[in-house]
This record gives C-alpha cells, structure tokens and sequence, in this order.
C-alpha cells in the first residue's frame, strides 16, 4: 500500500492520527506502517457504539445435561468408545494460548506462568501432563495437539516450550498456530498506537481458533490425519482434562455436534456462563442475561433447570465446523486496558480499562451447530482457573484446587 492509499483509507475511517509519527520513521518501519494500516479492517470499530449494550438475544429455554450419576453408570462404554476413537486418531486437542491474560497483569504468555511452591510448575506443564494422562489411557497414543498463540505472544510460547522439551510430549504432535488479531480503540472508536509505528491490536477472542486454523493452512493436515473430532480448552485451567476418553465417548455416543464440559453452578447468580437452547438451538447464556425467571425455573426432578455452567472445555465435530465457517460470527466489544502511546509518545500501561476490543465468542459459534450435549464434570476435580492475581479464580485458588486434588507444587 502506498502512503496516498494509506491516508485515503485512514481518513475514510476518521483515523488520521495513525501516520502521526510517519515521517520520524525509518524505511522498514514506515513499510510495516502501511502493510499493518492494508491489513486492518477498521470496519470492525464502528462496534464501539455497541459497548454495554445487551445484544438481541432469542427465546432461552432449558438444555439438560448428562449428569455425573448417569455418566457413572455408564462409564465403561463411554470409555470403550472414546479410547477407540483416541487410538485411531479421530480426536485432536486445542490449546487456546491465544489470550493476552491481562488480569493476571504478566508480560510473559499465561502458560509460562509458575504456580509451584517448592518447585516450578508452570501452567503449560499441568496442562500437557493432564493432556498425558489421556494418552496414558489411550494406550500410549499420542494425539494432535494444536497450540493457538497470537502474533503477541508466539515467539515467547514457542520458545519456552522448545526450552521445555514440551514437558515430555512429542515435539512432532504439536503444531502451533496464530490467531487473527482486531485493532484495538478508546471508548470514540481512534484507535490506540502502541509505538509510533505500529496500531494496537488484540486477539480476535475465543472463537476465532477455528477460521485462524483454515488461514493457516490445517485443513489438510486435519484431513491427512483423519481427525473428525477436536476438544478445545482454556490455558488456564491447571486441572483441565483434556480429550479425556469418557467425555469422548460420550459425545460420539449422543451423536451431537459438539459436546460441552459444564460444572453445576455454586449459586444462581454465579457469574459463569450457562448451557441453555436460544431458539431451539443449543446456545450459552451470560449471567447477567439470567432473569429471575430463569433463575427460579425448575426442570422434572424439581431442579434449577439453568444449573450448569461453561468451563471453556469443548469437544467439536470438526466436519460441523467447517460447514459453518463460511458464516461471519458476529463480533462483541469487551472493554479492557490497552496499552498505547501517549500524546509525548511514551508508552502507558492503564491501570483501568480505557478502550474497547473486538471478539467472536464461542457462544456463537455454539449456536449455529444444532446439537450439543452438556456433560457434568466435578468442579473441584476439573475446574481450576487462573484469571486474577488474588482473589476469586487466581493463583491461590487454583493452588489449593490442586492441593486437594493431590497435585504436588
Ligand atoms: P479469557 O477470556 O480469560 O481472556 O480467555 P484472556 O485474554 O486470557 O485474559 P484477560 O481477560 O485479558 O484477563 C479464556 C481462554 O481463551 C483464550 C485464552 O488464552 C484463554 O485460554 N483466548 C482468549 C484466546 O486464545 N484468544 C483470545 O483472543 C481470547
């Protein structure tokens, strides 16, 4: 793109300020400049007006879910299946490292992150010994894993990953991928600068693991390996299981689209996400979309009927996916603290929020499949997030999870 494109596209968007420092620039920079500004869909900004308001959602009703006392029952066919399904490589397993943690406030990628107390333990290594526990089941076989990281934190994740000899799993089952990333802006929709020549921009949210996977050429690899299932899961759960064969075989057994860890709320008011149908089609309801209502309805057992929340855990039917991907998820802002060069260009790291991003939500992607089985985990055996750096799902909570769950740190 040449500098007349440039300014042509920055003004039709009312982003001027971009090429402020354009003539302070070296050669290089000013190119990386011009090939960012060709690159970003300021289209997305106009999302800004949408912050805090609710979006049009349809018709909620109850989805039940496959309960521990059932799945107890039915364990050992559960397992048969998905220990097949395992050993003959049908499932992969993907990493969403995408993220940019800023709750936690570390520089460094989440998984490098050390919960260990008389030793390090990083969030990666419990990740990738749960995932060992699977293969262990599976008889050894060792599945695909994908690892989403995002042009901000690839090198880092590689790196420190290849350091760790992959603590113990194959290098030559890990592919890595980078998700798309969205500019980022304040609360008018400018977008941020986060150095004189680069815009801010941020990971495209949890959802965009599946269409970053296509651009990164995977399909044919996911064909080649004859992979039709895929378990997506969080990096910050240290007591995640993953691809685990029993949830596996659940899911193929139920014939659905997709299947959903879920854990059975603390409270009705607890701020997680809840499995519901929108529509008739299977779908995730905010907390704060939870009406009194809803939050007093019972199903036949005389039950909360919205009891079960979403622990970023899902098992996808890869040929769903690629069916869907050619429609557009929609995006939300979420308001978060951006980093970004102030008016005498020195970098600021907000304390608050000062802007918007731009995310697809899996939510979405969840409702435009037509089936999906909600399948109860024991929260205190598979539920352990690190979002914060003290309080509710931190550090310290996370550690006494694993405490209780045997876990030396
Ligand atoms: P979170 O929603 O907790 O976001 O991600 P985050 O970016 O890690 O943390 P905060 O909100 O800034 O504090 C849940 C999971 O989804 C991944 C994260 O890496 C984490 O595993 N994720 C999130 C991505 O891979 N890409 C994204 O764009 C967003």
């Amino acid at each position: 793109m040449t500098l007349e494109e440039a300014k042509s596209k920055l003004s039709k968007y009312g982003q001027e300020h971009v090429l402020k420092y354009y003539d302070e620039l070296d050669d290089k920079e000013k190119k990386e400049l011009l090939s960012q500004i060709d690159d970003t869909d300021f289209e997305v900004l106009k999302n800004c007006r949408n912050l805090g308001k609710s979006e049009g959602r349809g018709e909620f009703s109850p989805l039940a879910a496959m309960q521990v006392a059932e799945i107890e029952k039915r364990k050992n066919e559960f397992l048969q299946i998905g220990v097949k399904a395992l050993k003959e490589g049908k499932v992969a397993a993907c990493l969403l490292a995408g993220g940019m943690g800023t709750r936690l406030g570390s520089d460094n990628p989440k998984g490098m992150y050390d919960i260990g107390l008389t030793k390090p333990v990083y969030i990666f290594q419990r990740i990738i010994e749960n995932l060992l526990d699977t293969v262990r089941q599976a008889d050894g076989a060792f599945i695909r894993l994908f690892i989403m990281t995002s042009e901000k934190n690839n090198d880092a994740t590689v790196n420190f990953l290849r350091e760790h000899d992959f603590f113990g799993y194959p290098e030559e089952k890990v592919t890595f991928f980078k998700q798309d990333m969205a500019p980022a802006s304040d609360y008018d929709g400018k977008v941020y600068m986060e150095s004189k020549s680069r815009i801010s921009t941020s990971p495209n949210g949890n959802a965009g693991w599946y269409t970053s996977m296509l651009k990164a050429g995977l399909r044919d690899l996911i064909i080649n390996e004859g992979i039709e299932w895929i378990d997506i899961f969080a990096v910050d759960n240290v007591l995640q299981r993953i691809a685990d064969p029993c949830f596996v075989g659940a899911t193929l057994d139920a014939g659905v689209d997709c299947g959903a860890k879920v854990v059975k709320k603390n409270a009705p008011d607890e701020k997680v996400g809840v499995m519901c149908l929108e529509d008739g089609k299977p779908s995730i309801v905010e907390y704060y979309e939870l009406s009194q209502e809803m939050m007093d309805a019972k199903d036949e057992n005389g039950d909360p009927a919205y009891n079960y929340g979403v622990i970023l855990n899902y098992l996808f039917k890869e040929k769903a996916l690629f069916d869907i991907a050619r429609k557009e998820l929609p995006l939300h802002v979420v308001e978060k603290k951006i980093p970004y060069i102030d008016d005498r260009a020195q970098l600021i790291k907000p304390e608050k929020p000062n802007g918007c991003k731009f995310e697809q939500l899996v939510l979405d992607m969840i409702h435009m499949l037509d089936t999906c089985l909600p399948y109860e985990v024991v929260r205190e055996y598979e539920f352990a997030p690190i979002k914060n750096k003290e309080g509710v799902d931190s550090v310290e909570s996370a550690r006494e999870l694993c405490r209780k769950c045997g876990i030396e740190l």
